[in-house]
This record gives C-alpha cells, sequence and structure tokens, in this order.
C-alpha cells in the first residue's frame, strides 16, 4: 500500500464517521490561534487545537480528522538511524468534547484490521498498552476491558500482562506507568492517559512465537508502535494540579511513515516510498562509489534534512540567526556539509530538493505552487554558506571561540563542535551558550513568559495585544496602502511584534501617523464584535486576507470594530477597544497608550513593528 493510499484510507474511514476534514496547519504556530505556546514549530497534531481541546468551539464542528505536518529537532543527531526523522506527518482524529474511550477503541482496531476500509493488519500481531495508575491517575480499567470486547470481536482472548511487562501466549494488553501512557505536550495544559498500539513486524512465521519483556521488544524493533490515543480528561494547570475537563476529548496520533513502514514491510522509512526516490536521487549524484555505514548515514541525513527544508520554506520561514530561521539554517548548512562529504556536485541540491517538492506536491500543492521561491531561498542560503564557510574555516584554525565562528561566519554550534572533533580540538560549550543567551536576551525574556503562561494562557495582556494587532493592521492600510497583510506575528504579555509586507523603511511620519491612529481609536472605545460566519460570508466581508482560508472548516470567526477592521482571526479579543486604554478614568491620561519601540526589516519585502501598551 502507497503512503499516499494510508493517508487517503485514513481520512476517509473518519470522514465516513462523521469527522470533518481538515488541512493541516501550518508548521509554524500561528500565535493567532495559540498566543504563547512557545514553540517554534509544530510538533504534534493537537497543537493547532489547543483551544479546542479545552472548551472552544471548532468551526468545523466536535469529530475531526487530519494529517499535520510536524518537525521535531530534539533528536536531530540521531537522524540518519532507523527511527528518527526531523519533519513527519501525523495523522489524527479528534474528539472535541464528543465520543470517548468506547468509540476511539474500537475504530482504531477497525481501521488497523478491516481489508476494505482500513489497512487490514493482522489482529494477531497487534499489542496495545495503557496506563497501569500512578500517583493521582487511576489505572485505565475502561480501556482495558473495551480493549478485551474488541479484540473478542476477533475472537481474541486478550489477557493483561504482569509486573513483569513480558508478552506471550495469550497476552495483548501491557498496562504501564505514567512514563509511557500519559501525554502532555510541555508542562501544563490539556492531559491524559492514554493507550498505545503496537505491531509485531515479524510476525509468528518469521520472528518465531512472541516471548519477551515489552520494552526489550520496541527496543529490538520486533514490535513499533503505529498509533496513540490519548483520552484527555485534564488540564495540568501551573501549579501541578490536574483539573478535570468540563467534556473530555480523545487526541490521537498516527505517524504516516512508521505506519507506511509497516505497510510495505520495511526495515525502515528510509526503504518506503516516502523516501526511496529521494535516497536513491541523493545515491545516484555521489561521487564516492563505496557504501559504508558513514555514507548511508549521510545520505539519509541529506535526505531528512532537505525535506524538512523545503516543508519549513513553504511555511513562509527564511534562514536566519533566530528562532525557527535559525533551525532552517542549522538543516540546510548540516546538509551542505554532507553533500560535500559525498562529492555531491554543490548545485545539485537543487535536484534533491524538487524530488522533495514533487514527491509531497500531490498533499501540499502550495510546494508546486511556491516552488520557484523555495529552491531560490535554499541556492541563496546555499551561496552564503559557501562563502563564509571558506573564510569562517581559516578563522577556525586560528581561534575556535565557537560564538565568533556563530555570529561571523554563521557556523552553527554543532557544525563547529564536528569540525573541532575532526581535528582533536574541544570546543567550550558553556562560554557558547552564555554569550548565546546575552544574543538573545529578548526572545529569551519572550519564551520564559510563554512558558510561564502555560500551552494555551490567554492572559489579558496577550488578549489586549490581540486586539491591538488588528488595530495596528488597519491602521497601517490607511496610512501606507490598502492592501496590506499579515505576514507574521508574535505577542507575548509584555509587547506585541508584528510583520507585514511593505519594502522600505517607515518615515518617523508615518510611524507617528499609524501610532496615533490606533491610539484615536481606543480613545474612541469601539465595541469589537465577534461574528461567525460561512467561509462564503465571511470572504465577502474582509476584502484583503492574511491567511489563508481554504485551511479552516466551513465556518469561520471574524472579529469586527466597525468598519475600521474586519478580520478573520481565531481570537481571543477584548470586548471594546477601550480596555486598551487606561485601566481606571484619569484625569492625567496622556491618550497614548500604544506605542511603537522599534521598526526594522524582517526579510525581504517584509517590515516588522514591535509595539507596547501602557
Ligand atoms: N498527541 C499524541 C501524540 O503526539 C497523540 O502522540
Amino acid at each position: 500500500m502507497k503512503s499516499s493510499e494510508i493517508r487517503k484510507k485514513y481520512l476517509e474511514f473518519f470522514r465516513k464517521r462523521e469527522h470533518a476534514i481538515i488541512p493541516s496547519a501550518s508548521l509554524v504556530p500561528a500565535d493567532y490561534i495559540i498566543p504563547d505556546k512557545g514553540s517554534l514549530f509544530t510538533t504534534a497534531g493537537m497543537q493547532p487545537l489547543i483551544p479546542y481541546l479545552l472548551g472552544e468551539k471548532h468551526p468545523a464542528g466536535n469529530r475531526i480528522v487530519d494529517v499535520q505536518k510536524c518537525v521535531r529537532t530534539g533528536d536531530i543527531d540521531d537522524v540518519g538511524d532507523n527511527r528518527h526523522l526531523t519533519f513527519f506527518e501525523m495523522m489524527g482524529n479528534w474528539s472535541l468534547g464528543d465520543y470517548f474511550k468506547k468509540e476511539s477503541i474500537a475504530w482504531s482496531l477497525e481501521f488497523l484490521t478491516n481489508k476494505e476500509e482500513g489497512l487490514g493488519l493482522d489482529p494477531k500481531r497487534l499489542y496495545v498498552t495503557v496506563l497501569k495508575g500512578e500517583d493521582e491517575i487511576p489505572r485505565d480499567d475502561d480501556s482495558i476491558r473495551i480493549w478485551k470486547e474488541n479484540f473478542e470481536k476477533h475472537n481474541i482472548k486478550a489477557e493483561v500482562s504482569g509486573e513483569d511487562n513480558i508478552i506471550k501466549d495469550a497476552i495483548k494488553i501491557i498496562p504501564l506507568g505514567k512514563e509511557d501512557n500519559f501525554w502532555i505536550a510541555g508542562q501544563t495544559g490539556p492531559c491524559g492517559p492514554d493507550t498505545e498500539m503496537f505491531y509485531d513486524v515479524l510476525g509468528e512465521e518469521k520472528g518465531g512465537k512472541i516471548n519477551g519483556n515489552f520494552h526489550d521488544l520496541v527496543k529490538s524493533g520486533r514490535i513499533i508502535e503505529i498509533w496513540n490515543n490519548v483520552f484527555m480528561e485534564f488540564n495540568k494547570t501551573s501549579e501541578g494540579k490536574y483539573e478535570k475537563l468540563l467534556k473530555p476529548n480523545v487526541d490521537t496520533g498516527m505517524g504516516l511513515e512508521r505506519t507506511t513502514v509497516v505497510m510495505q514491510g520495511k526495515n525502515n522509512v528510509f526503504e518506503t516510498d516516502i523516501f526511496a526516490s529521494l535516497t536513491d536521487k541523493v545515491k545516484s549524484l555521489k561521487s564516492k562509489v563505496e557504501s559504508t555505514e558513514q555514507t548511508e548515514k549521510a545520505e539519509r541525513i541529506i535526505a531528512d534534512h532537505i525535506r524538512s527544508a523545503v516543508m519549513i520554506i513553504s511555511d513562509g520561514i527564511v534562514p536566519s540567526n533566530t528562532e525557527a530561521g535559525y533551525v532552517l539554517r542549522r538543516l540546510l548548512r548540516r546538509a551542505i556539509r554532507f553533500i560535500d562529504q559525498l562529492g555531491i556536485p554543490k548545485e545539485e541540491i537543487i535536484s534533491i530538493a524538487k524530488v522533495v517538492i514533487n514527491n509531497l506536491s500531490y498533499a501540499y500543492p502550495i510546494l508546486s505552487e511556491k516552488e520557484n521561491e523555495i529552491l531560490e531561498i535554499i541556492k541563496l542560503e546555499d551561496e552564503k554558506f559557501r562563502k563564509t564557510l571558506a573564510q569562517g574555516l581559516k578563522e577556525f584554525e586560528k581561534n575556535t571561540d565557537a560564538f565568533n565562528l556563530f555570529q561571523s561566519y554563521g557556523f552553527p554550534l554543532e557544525m563547529t563542535i564536528e569540525l573541532a572533533k575532526e581535528r582533536g580540538i574541544t570546543i567550550d560549550i558553556n562560554e557558547f551558550n552564555e554569550k548565546m543567551v546575552k544574543h538573545q536576551e529578548i526572545s529569551k525574556a519572550g519564551s520564559e513568559q510563554k512558558f510561564k503562561g502555560g500551552l494555551a494562557g490567554t492572559g489579558e495582556m496577550e488578549t489586549k495585544y490581540h486586539t491591538a494587532t488588528h488595530l495596528l493592521l488597519a491602521s497601517l492600510r490607511s496610512v501606507l496602502k490598502s492592501d496590506i497583510v499579515q505576514k507574521g506575528s508574535n505577542i507575548t504579555a509584555e509587547r506585541m511584534r508584528f510583520d507585514f509586507n511593505w519594502p522600505e523603511k517607515l518615515t518617523a511620519e508615518q510611524l507617528k501617523a499609524v501610532e496615533d491612529l490606533v491610539n484615536q481609536k481606543i480613545a474612541e472605545k469601539i465595541p469589537v464584535e465577534l461574528l461567525e460566519l460561512t467561509k462564503e460570508e465571511a470572504k465577502k466581508m474582509v476584502t484583503t486576507l492574511s491567511f489563508d482560508l481554504s485551511k479552516y472548516g466551513d465556518t469561520v470567526k471574524v472579529y469586527k470594530i466597525t468598519d475600521f477592521s474586519t478580520e478573520f482571526c481565531g481570537g481571543p479579543h477584548v470586548k471594546n477597544t477601550g480596555e486598551l486604554g487606561p485601566a481606571h478614568l484619569d484625569t492625567n491620561d496622556s491618550g497614548r497608550h500604544f506605542k511603537i519601540i522599534k521598526e526594522e526589516a524582517s526579510s525581504a519585502g517584509v517590515r516588522r513593528i514591535k509595539a507596547i501598551l501602557e
């Protein structure tokens, strides 16, 4: 079964069970949906849905299915083995306060085993884990009972393993601790016990009767995890308390790449149809003919990193020295180093990127639409890197200050470490980190704030900044040009940051005019109206769109501030623009509450404004 077919079957299976299919959200967490999540990329399918998992009404309904693009770079050094990837796709079905364990488990087993509608896997080769109960969270007896009932439908008597976690004979259900079977993204937010599904990739015929400790079987690769159903019953607060949610949700995640490995009977993802043409391309380009474990690892790293880079760029990120742009830079520069190691001609980075675009355009048409732009950004970064590489290497021979190499020559830290290792030199990582912290003081202050706010904190200040963002956009349109759109936004409790399309530096007069207009609208104390509209109605009202509406369900939210501003947005917003003004009636009120503190270039053709509310 091709990966494209698995994707299609999954969506179709749940569509037939009344789930609305929604497109993948961007890899770049949108803070107009999640104000202060504090992560650079979307790392799980549930992330863009957090507001809805906490009770907000989703415009597409309370049963949802999608395939979400994800990036995780925490394990970047492990890429090249059989399991790790930096970009992957997570298939997920959601109940937003609708169905719970009974339907979720029954449908999972049905999708996995049904030959027509599902994957047709052998139920005898499936094993599941559940929460055994730990601390204040009790053992998930409901899931154990429901799994037994469902295995029974296949005439399988499913037994539960003991404390030794040994799988043998009729044992199908393995209760494990919170470490394994409790899911939360980060420290706070919606969470709950989960049940994970594993498949015996060898089966009895090839691997003999299964008999072993669960964790050992996973480590050896005999069984692999393919699906995780989280039963979100709690919201973990910043005090560490588990508060029961009013209505529990189901959040599931099934890795497309791993499922494809199982379905295609391969040893690893690089042999499946997701990667084969890409790694073949890389292999065909290398000038060194010998194949060693090291060259294979290099080929896989190139394939993985270029694939991630293409996807990240398609979501609007460009290489830079901070945040998501820096991750992209590291991925590209690391790929380039391995391209050189394999003796691949440097311009071929483009033909490798083209294979990625070709492979994934069927699922993400934006890739072919933006092909030229994506390739151009890669080419520019390649040129930039090569220019400084030669210089930097010279410098490196004289002075191995990692931070200097980073700042002056754009050497990612791990590259400096790798170079140093090759030469038997050690790098002072602590010193690098100290300097880096200073360098990124502002963004660090920002992310600590984000962390404190928890996953979906909709603190008062953030809410105000959301509304201020709409006033700023409308003012920019009024002062500069009517077709200005939002190119990015980031909000903390301390400040707002807003990116928009404009080719040149704003003059002092323009900045003052924009600031004045925002302050005028605050002084006018205008009600902020929330309208829930069909997409068609919304399109008539919101004439200049900053976002691609095709990504959203049939009904969308529009926030309207008289005729001054009408924007599609997930919110939250204040009820009246006056709330951005003085907290108390103050006769000495200056009327200047909104202040632009900085205006700078963000990338080519995009300006960035930082502003505060006082
Ligand atoms: N949120 C769960 C995961 O990412 C499904 O594994």
